[in-house]
């Protein structure tokens, strides 16, 4: 088994330093859209053989260090009462707006009504065994809430911050509910066997730190405080190099940093404690290969050897990046760092 990724999580040494790509399953990917083409993205995953072979074919590809259960952080929101669809990107049919949109919504029974993440899980740990862990996710409450209340993608989420600011009793019961079910849902995936767990902040940078520290960080902490102590949490608050100390209270063995604070900063201000992820710029993999080796270069040498970090992007790969820039970076990262000598 290739160990790299969990022993970075757990700031201990290792040969090469572990690499993986958020959102690696996706569009870029002819062998993805082969697969896509047959089939919605929500039915792709609810089926889990499917699903289950997307996540494997990442790593074939790319080469990664850990495989990335294919799901999405909205999945959850449908057992508990949200109806939306991807159009590409999330529609809800009816945002959440009063107290008695929050009351109606159900903690779901994970088993009975998410089994098929469950199942792609116990399928993936099967396929992948001796060869990469395999990490699952959730949204952090906070993004999800976003999505919810705003009904759709948006640009500042004036809809849900107004939410907070004029209606906080019903913005805290939803941010609750949300908590509740985060804990029994990453629960469920490290019962069925994955081995790494990570939460997506996408947009708790989008607040100031007092709001994220008086709105969100309890709920988070919460979520990430209930888990397994034995199976790593990563956090990522995207947007957050400004406030890395609050992210790093609210928990998580490591903490996911993107490209606005630079790693070497972000690993003085966590302190040796604290492992780290990230954090290329996913538009480097646009440029030429002499500029993503240099970039992957210039990471590692801010990390400086320090026990603990996980490479990866600062965020989410994007649809039109040409996979052999991503399987190059993933090459450099493996080249660059390997203390074997080889
Ligand atoms: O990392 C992986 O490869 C695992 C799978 C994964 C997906 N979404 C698959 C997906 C993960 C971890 C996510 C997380 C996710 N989903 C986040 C947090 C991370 C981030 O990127 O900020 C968010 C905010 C979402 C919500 C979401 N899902 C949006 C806004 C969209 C549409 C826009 C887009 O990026 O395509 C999705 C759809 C989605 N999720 C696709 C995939 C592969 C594309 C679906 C398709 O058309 O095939």
């Amino acid at each position: 088994m290739n160990t790299r990724f969990l022993d970075a999580c757990r700031g201990l040494p290792v040969d090469r330093t572990p690499v993986w790509l958020m959102r690696q399953a996706g569009r870029y990917l002819p062998a993805y859209r082969r697969i896509r083409s047959t089939c919605s993205f929500l039915e792709l995953c609810k089926t889990p053989e499917l699903a289950a072979e997307v996540t494997i074919q990442q790593v074939d590809i790319l080469g990664v260090d850990a495989a990335i259960l294919f799901s999405d952080i909205l999945i959850p929101l449908e057992p508990m009462g949200m109806r939306f669809d991807f159009v590409p990107g999330p529609l809800f049919e009816d945002p959440v707006r009063t107290i008695g949109d929050v009351e109606s919504l159900r903690v779901p029974s994970m088993d009975e009504e998410l089994p098929f993440v469950l199942e792609t899980i116990r399928i993936l740990r099967r396929e992948l065994e001796g060869r990469v862990p395999l990490i699952g996710f959730g949204g952090a409450p906070f993004t999800l809430a976003c999505y919810m209340v705003e009904g759709q993608g948006s640009k500042g989420f004036a809809t849900v911050k107004r939410m907070m600011y004029s209606a906080p009793e019903v913005f805290a019961a939803l941010m609750d509910k949300l908590a509740t079910m985060l804990v029994a849902y990453l629960g469920a995936q490290i019962a069925a066997g994955v081995q790494a767990v990570q939460v997506f902040d996408t947009w708790g940078g989008i607040l100031s730190p007092s709001d994220y520290e008086r709105h969100v960080l309890p709920y988070t902490a919460r979520v990430l405080s209930s888990l397994d102590a034995q199976v790593p949490v990563i956090h990522f608050v995207k947007g957050a190099g400004a406030m890395l100390e609050l992210v790093r209270r609210a928990g998580g063995d490591v903490i996911g940093l993107d490209w606005h604070v630079s790693l070497g900063r972000g690993r003085d201000l966590l302190g040796p404690g604290t492992a780290v992820q990230g954090n290329l710029d996913p538009t480097v993999l646009y440029g030429p290969r002499s500029l993503i080796e240099a970039e992957v270069k210039r990471i590692l040498e801010e990390n400086g050897g320090r026990p603990g970090h996980v490479f990866n992007l600062g965020h989410g790969i994007l649809p039109d990046t040409p996979p052999e820039n991503a399987m190059f970076m993933v090459d450099c990262v493996h080249r660059l760092s390997d203390k074997t000598g080889g």
